[in-house]
């Protein structure tokens, strides 16, 4: 025996100090459980891909929230399955949409704190997030029409704003977005209503799950005209900014745990309030992992929830919310 370590921090890691040495912690209240209504069902059908998860049909989604609300989380943000799309969303801003239903369902009857994402791509016919440029089919380079979108958004988050909702969540990742919607809510009398921007949204493989959730993939060609570059991390300073700038009040990162270093810039160069999106994929692989007896679920899925708070989230969005929550 020759070396003797000067420092030990293992003095630190007994089961008596362990917690009270402890950087970050989980809570229910951190929590935020995505809920989808949906409009072409009467029963409530399982997410094959998101096991424990399923679409509801509007007369059950106070039900399906006061479920989560048993276990500690508070907070829930709503998507909807429309009957009909078309080529302009219009279901996505209709007084009697899906999500407006569904919005009034859950503000009437429960206590959450409801969220409404403001997106077009489940109410379009071709899948995309806005108004599509007329030769988009033949160049794909032209997917959306960026200013002609930002009025529709507009136009969703004041529905859902007037069905009760308590925050709007743009996710389309149009330019002027969030400016859009704040001037738009302003107008309408919502000024007290608070936007949490998807701002830096990334075109991520990890989606997938989701998109078989609301139904909402593109009929054509793919986001990566108007989502962000996975391999850009500065453009995501400048993209954060903007919303910062334009009045978002929460600033989302989306994906979490594959973009954890853009969490943590966010953390750093802000002081609005992080959240991130540990999104459909995230939880389908650890679910799919856990099947085989490869991973243990809770295990891995409270790791998960860890370091994305580690990294400087302070709100998560995550399908794990019920399971994690209920275990605390
Ligand atoms: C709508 C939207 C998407 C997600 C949230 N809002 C899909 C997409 O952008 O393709 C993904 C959420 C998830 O994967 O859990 N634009």
């Amino acid at each position: 025996m020759s070396f003797t370590p000067t420092d030990r921090p293992r003095r630190l890691r007994t089961d008596g100090i362990r917690p009270l040495v402890s950087e970050t912690s989980v809570d229910a209240q951190d929590l935020i459980a995505p809920v989808f209504v949906d409009e072409t069902t009467d029963e409530r059908v399982p997410i094959s891909s998101m096991p424990g998860h399923e679409r509801v049909p509007v007369n059950e989604a106070a039900a399906r929230v006061e479920e989560i609300r048993e276990t500690g989380v508070e907070a829930v943000i709503v998507f909807g399955i429309p009957e009909t799309k078309d080529d302009v969303g219009s279901e996505a801003y209709a007084a009697d949409g899906v999500v407006q239903r569904g919005i009034s369902e859950i503000t009437d009857n429960t206590d959450a704190y409801v969220i409404g994402d403001v997106c077009l791509c489940e109410y379009t016919d071709h899948g995309h997030c806005g108004v599509l440029e007329p030769h988009a089919h033949d160049d794909p380079t032209l997917t959306v029409k960026n200013d002609e979108t930002l009025d529709l958004l507009a136009d969703i988050a004041v529905s859902q704003a007037e069905a009760g909702a308590d925050m709007v969540a743009p996710s389309s990742m149009t330019d002027g977005m969030v400016g859009a919607i704040r001037e738009g809510l302003d107008e309408a009398g919502f000024e007290h209503i608070p936007i949490m921007s998807y701002a830096a949204k990334y075109e991520s493989a990890f989606y997938g799950p989701f998109r078989e959730a609301a139904d909402g993939a593109p009929a054509f060609g793919d986001r990566r005209h108007y989502q962000m570059d996975p391999a850009n991390r500065r453009e995501a300073k400048r993209e954060v900014a903007l919303d910062a700038e334009e009045g978002a009040d929460v600033l989302m990162v989306k994906p979490a745990l594959p973009y954890l270093d853009i969490v943590r810039d966010v953390r750093e160069n802000s002081d609005k309030p992080v959240a991130a999106y540990n999104v459909s994929g995230e939880y389908a692989m650890i679910h799919a992992a856990a099947e085989k007896g490869w991973l243990d679920l809770e295990a891995t899925a409270y790791e998960s929830l860890l370091s994305i708070k580690r990294a400087g989230a302070d709100l998560i969005l995550t399908y794990f919310a019920e399971d994690i929550a209920e275990r605390l």
